[in-house]
């Protein structure tokens, strides 16, 4: 069996209680689930969600898993069955590493399309992950972005603009129903960009000290893009990873953060573990790189419920910004594209 998405479904098919008193250590269970990825199995596809989901993966800090995330999530939404394009936002370019796409200079990339004239299909690659996750990589030109685009027309607005242009040239049947947009560690112009192009804010959060800190500045950036730029734009999920079970303290923060958040927060924990660090280093997800590790798995669950709460969302209303608040040439909002709706007969088309 060589195809990725089958090999993963047949390790989280053989995911189970196991069956005899004698797979009860760690160990017996790894070996059983790593012996069940070789076997057939299967699992039902993840449910498709009622609009095209634009998801901004942000959080200023630095390491907490923005990319791995982004990456990995994305890979789990597409070996499931659903359409996925992945936007590299970050200059560093690890998730187009990440999944296997080239990021040297003078690769087409998504510079070109913030800074320069390219459409998003001219600059998107296929990934070595699977056939229904694409990628827009991040070049090192990107850093320079920042700095260019400020005496650009409608700056903030560059990767909306892009994105929406993008959906709407595609075919029905080939617009992705999950973007996912990976932010910089910073709170810069590239970050209002992806702010501004989604309608969903993801913010991972590590179990870790000072996990909290910082975050009551995105939070009001948020706010902030919400009232002037984007009044579709909210947080609608916190993901928690790099949770480490020995340690009081990923309990403390993991409490802390559903006390605040909420409903927001997914139950499925993403756990510390090595395989998903060692992954990128070979150009993969831990989702192919090794599937039947937890973090594999954990991505796999965080993205289920993600699909699951996406599908129960259907079709928005298109949120209108505050007439106070609104800008003349507000940007109609990316979630009146409904997927599969026919663009020509939507009443809010760019003209
Ligand atoms: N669950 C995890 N277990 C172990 N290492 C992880 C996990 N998630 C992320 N990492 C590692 O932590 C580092 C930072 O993660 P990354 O996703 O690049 O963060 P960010 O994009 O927020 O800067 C990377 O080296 C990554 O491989
Ligand atoms: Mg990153």
């Amino acid at each position: 069996m060589t195809d990725p998405g089958e090999r993963l479904r047949s390790s989280l098919a053989a995911d189970l209680p196991p069956p005899v008193a004698e797979f009860d250590s760690p160990i017996a269970m790894e070996a059983m689930r790593a012996t069940r990825v070789l076997h057939a199995g299967d699992q039902d596809p993840f449910p498709a969600p009622g609009r095209i989901r634009v998801v901004t993966i942000a959080n200023q800090k630095g390491g907490v898993g923005k990319t791995t995330s982004t990456v990995n999530l994305g890979v789990a939404l597409s070996l499931f069955g659903l359409r996925v394009l992945v936007i590299d936002l970050d200059p560093q370019g690890n998730a187009s590493t990440a999944l296997g796409v080239d990021h040297v200079v003078g690769t087409p990339s998504i510079y070109d399309a913030l800074v320069g004239e390219s459409t998003l299909a001219e600059v998107t690659h296929p990934t070595t992950a699977s056939p229904n996750l694409r990628c827009v990589p991040a070049t090192i030109d990107l850093a320079g972005a920042e700095i260019e685009l400020v005496s650009v027309v409608a700056r903030e607005h560059r990767l909306r603009r892009a994105i929406e242009a993008h959906l709407h040239a595609l075919p029905a049947e080939e617009r992705p129903h999950y973007v996912l947009i990976d932010c910089p560690p910073s709170l810069g112009l590239l970050t209002l960009n992806a702010l501004v192009a989604g309608d969903e804010v993801l913010i991972p959060i590590q179990c870790e000290y000072y996990a909290l800190e910082g975050l009551g500045q995105l939070l009001s950036n948020i706010e902030l893009v919400r009232a002037h730029l984007n009044p579709g734009i909210s947080v609608s999920t916190i993901l928690l990873t790099m949770y480490d079970g020995r340690t009081k303290l990923a309990d403390q923060v993991a409490d802390e953060v559903r006390n605040h958040f909420g409903e927001l927060v997914l139950s499925s924990v993403i756990p510390r573990n090595v395989r998903v660090s060692e992954a990128p280093g070979y150009g993969q997800s831990v989702l192919t790189y090794d599937p039947g590790s937890r973090g594999s798995t954990s991505y796999v669950e965080a993205a289920r419920e993600l699909a699951v709460r996406g599908a129960e969302l259907g079709p928005l209303v298109p949120v209108q910004p505050a007439p106070a608040a609104a800008p003349p040439t507000a940007a109609p909002p990316l979630n009146a594209l409904v997927l599969g709706q026919s663009v020509a007969t939507h009443p809010q088309e760019n003209s």
